[in-house]
């Protein structure tokens, strides 16, 4: 059986001031009238091999998840609750040990909320290939064509052919996250992928690497897990044991490291909603190549990403820029420079 685990408990500060603490992108209907978390949830349809997903998500934001999955009709097998985020490893272990309570040897898809796929039934079939990948014991990545050297992501080096005819490759190298310069080296030499950051494995074999690259990581959840309430639909992660787990990301703590690592090109349309200038890119453009939400008007502007949730937004000769006016904010950025939209966000918090 597949278990779906979708992991909805990011910060999304990059698209600050719309996302926020208590309302993070996944939970905002950015890109249509659906939240990410929801497109998220009803991307694999009906199928009688893939079971509810598991969300893995913070405490805070509980209610939200139950209403935007109860909204779209979406059945879910749990929702674990995060005392406080520490990052992907740890929700993906602990949802491993879960499913596995739920199924006999289940295996896992790793789905982030916080992307945008455009062809589903390319996805689907990719999945399926996915699936019977990771049943035959790799730890399987999907690989994207990168466009462009960006330093927010893994890259993948794509090693042989993991058999004849198969549409997996062994991974000669995984890196998360390199430098510019790196990155465009990736870029340049032809053989990387750009890692999708959706993952498929056997939850067993999983929790195993996990146990092996990071004991502690893998103890404290453990002890989160057996000193966990089950409440209804949720599960209460312990949140003494939870917050003395180490902080990291699938990537970084199994990844870079396991020998069992696959990829597996795909073309669906794949997008990360990770910045303002990428929520541009896959929103329907007017004649001069601006996207205007909300109360805007505009004159002799192009490229420009322009969004009003109250106030008036009229703007002049702007080019490429992004402007987001919310009630107690507004923020203005070029459209070159929102990766930075971060750093303020990190300046206010030090203000506080
Ligand atoms: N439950 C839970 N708890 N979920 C989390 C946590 C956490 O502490 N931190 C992040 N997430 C969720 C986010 O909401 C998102 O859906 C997903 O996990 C991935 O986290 P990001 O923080 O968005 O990761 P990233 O975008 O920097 O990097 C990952 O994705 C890239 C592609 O989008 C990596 O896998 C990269 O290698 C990959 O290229
Ligand atoms: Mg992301």
């Amino acid at each position: 059986m597949i278990i779906p685990v979708i992991l909805a408990g990011g910060s999304g500060t990059r698209l600050w001031p719309l996302s926020r603490q208590l309302y993070p992108k996944q939970f905002l209907p950015l890109v249509n009238g659906k939240t990410l978390f929801q497109e998220t949830a009803l991307r694999l349809g009906q199928n009688p091999e893939i079971a509810p997903p598991i969300v893995v998500c913070n405490e805070e934001h509980r209610f939200m998840v139950a209403e935007q999955a109860r909204q779209q009709d979406v059945q879910l097998s749990k929702i674990v609750l995060e005392p406080a985020g520490k990052n992907t490893a740890p929700a993906a272990y602990v949802a491993a040990r879960l499913a596995s309570e739920l199924h006999d040897d289940p295996i896992l898809l790793v789905l982030p909320a916080d992307h945008h796929i455009r062809d589903l039934s390319m996805l689907l079939s990719t999945i399926e290939i996915g699936a019977s990948v990771a049943s035959a014991g790799s730890l399987v990545t999907f690989g994207i064509v990168p466009q462009y050297a960006e330093t927010g992501y893994g890259y993948i080096e794509r090693g042989e052919q993991l058999g004849v005819d198969s549409d997996a490759f062994h991974i000669k190298r995984f890196v998360e996250k390199p430098d510019t310069q790196t990155a465009q080296s990736y870029l340049d030499s032809g053989k990387f992928y750009w890692n999708s950051g959706m993952f498929m494995f056997s939850a067993k074999q999983f929790m195993q690497e996990l146990e092996r690259f990071r004991p502690e990581m893998a103890d404290a959840c453990q002890k989160a897990i057996a000193e966990g309430k089950s409440d209804l639909d949720f599960f209460r992660l312990d949140a003494a044991n939870f917050e003395s787990c180490p902080s990291d990301s699938i990537d970084y703590a199994v990844m870079e490291h396991t020998a069992h690592g696959a990829v597996i090109p795909l073309y669906a349309g794949w997008n990360d909603i990770g910045s303002w200038s990428a929520l541009w890119d896959v929103k329907d453009k007017d004649e001069n190549q601006n996207v205007a939400i909300g109360d805007v008007v505009s004159e002799d502007s192009h490229g420009s990403y322009m969004h009003s949730t109250g106030r008036l937004l009229a703007v002049v000769g702007v080019r490429d820029h992004v402007i987001v006016e919310t009630a107690d904010a507004v923020m203005v950025s070029p459209k070159d420079r929102v990766q930075d939209v971060k750093k303020l966000v990190d300046k206010l918090k030090s203000k506080k």
